[in-house]
């Protein structure tokens, strides 16, 4: 039998954290043949709601599941940790400015990052999704020096099942006829949906929305990077199952790698590809195999999608240059 893998989960008893242990628990994250143990950190006043759901985490009687350890401290949490989902963060509240609520995760994704470091097994994969979570993951990567960069990556995976789902209403396409989508830059307002390298059902994806410009530019792309406000709109709850999922499909692809002729998006530490300051964590589109991700090369990018990326990328220099002057990195 298998070696369970440690697999630590902060933020753990919010509501992304109760739509994402029970699966990971039943085989998703990694595999229906790998048993995990499950490492839950928590804030103090988190810990009692963490409690209540490793009790219904036992409740499953999930085969896979081997130990549950629930913590406050991230020595403890982070100890042995071959995956990582950084889920609890700061969020913005009325009136709060960048400055404060860079800081304020910089107090959060900092430690960890540390804790990441000191602790973690040799082979740890982090994936960041409390927001702003490239900022966030660029954060605990500069705080774990002895961690290759690559190992630290943020959540676009929801964005690109977004613009995949948006995709499949359009044309009536299937999910699964729908290929090679690419999220560009930051997770927020000012990301890329990129449909020109996309194919559907076999054709070109902008064929198959029938070379709608006026659709791609007014409809699908804010569409995609405004789905977030727009299901706290409608739900009275930011997106927990779908952001859950996501981060289920990234590690999963990560681990298990892409399907030939496919590539999935992620935030990952750029190496300077198609102009993004090296050292930025911005999304790409990337094929995995055997636990290591490539950046995509060598794609054509037209005006109309330089222009996009560069405008993302720009904002997440920003935020990088904003949490230097802060001293967080
Ligand atoms: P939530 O507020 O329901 O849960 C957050 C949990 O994190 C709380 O239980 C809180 O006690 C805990 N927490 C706070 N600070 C912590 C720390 N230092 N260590 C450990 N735990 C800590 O929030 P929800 O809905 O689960 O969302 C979590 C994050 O995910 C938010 O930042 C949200 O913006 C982000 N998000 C990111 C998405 C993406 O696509 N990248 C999509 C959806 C949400």
């Amino acid at each position: 039998t298998r070696t369970p893998v440690n697999v630590t989960i902060t933020g753990a008893a919010g509501q992304i954290g109760y739509a994402l242990l029970f699966r990971i628990a039943s085989g998703h994250l990694l595999g229906a043949d790998v048993p995990v143990n499950l490492r839950l950190l928590e804030i103090p006043q988190g810990l009692k709601a963490a409690e209540g759901t490793a009790m219904e985490l036992v409740d499953c009687a999930f085969p896979l599941l081997r130990d549950i350890t629930i913590t406050d401290k991230p020595a403890e949490a982070f100890d042995g940790a071959n995956v990582a989902l950084l889920v609890g963060a700061r969020p913005r509240t009325a009136g709060m400015e960048r400055g404060d609520l860079l800081q304020a995760n910089g107090g959060i994704f900092g430690p960890q990052g540390k804790a990441i470091n000191e602790h973690a097994a040799d082979d740890i994969k982090v994936l960041v999704v409390g927001n702003p979570a490239n900022t966030n993951a660029l954060i605990a990567q500069r705080n774990a020096p002895d961690v290759p960069a690559e190992r630290f990556t943020a959540m676009t995976r929801l964005d690109h099942n977004r613009a995949v789902g948006q995709l499949s209403l359009k044309t009536g396409a299937l999910v699964s006829d729908i290929k090679r989508v690419t999220i560009w830059g930051n997770h927020s307002a000012t990301q890329y949906p990129d449909i020109f390298q996309a194919e559907i059902a076999g054709k070109p994806a902008f064929e198959a929305i029938g070379s709608d410009q006026a659709w791609l530019e007014n409809d699908f792309v804010p569409t995609v990077a405004k789905r977030g406000a727009a299901i706290i709109e409608a739900r009275g709850a930011s997106s927990a199952a779908s952001a859950a999922n996501a981060a289920i499909d990234h590690v999963y692809t990560w681990v298990n790698g892409t399907a030939e002729g496919d590539w999935t998006s992620m935030g990952v530490v750029s190496d300077g590809s198609y102009g993004v300051p090296a050292g930025l964590i911005s999304s790409f589109p990337v094929t995995t195999k055997d636990g290591e991700f490539s950046i995509v090369q060598g794609l054509e990018i037209s005006d109309f999608s330089r222009g996009r990326i560069n405008a993302s990328v720009q904002e997440l220099t920003e935020e990088r240059d904003a949490v230097q002057e802060l001293g967080l990195i």
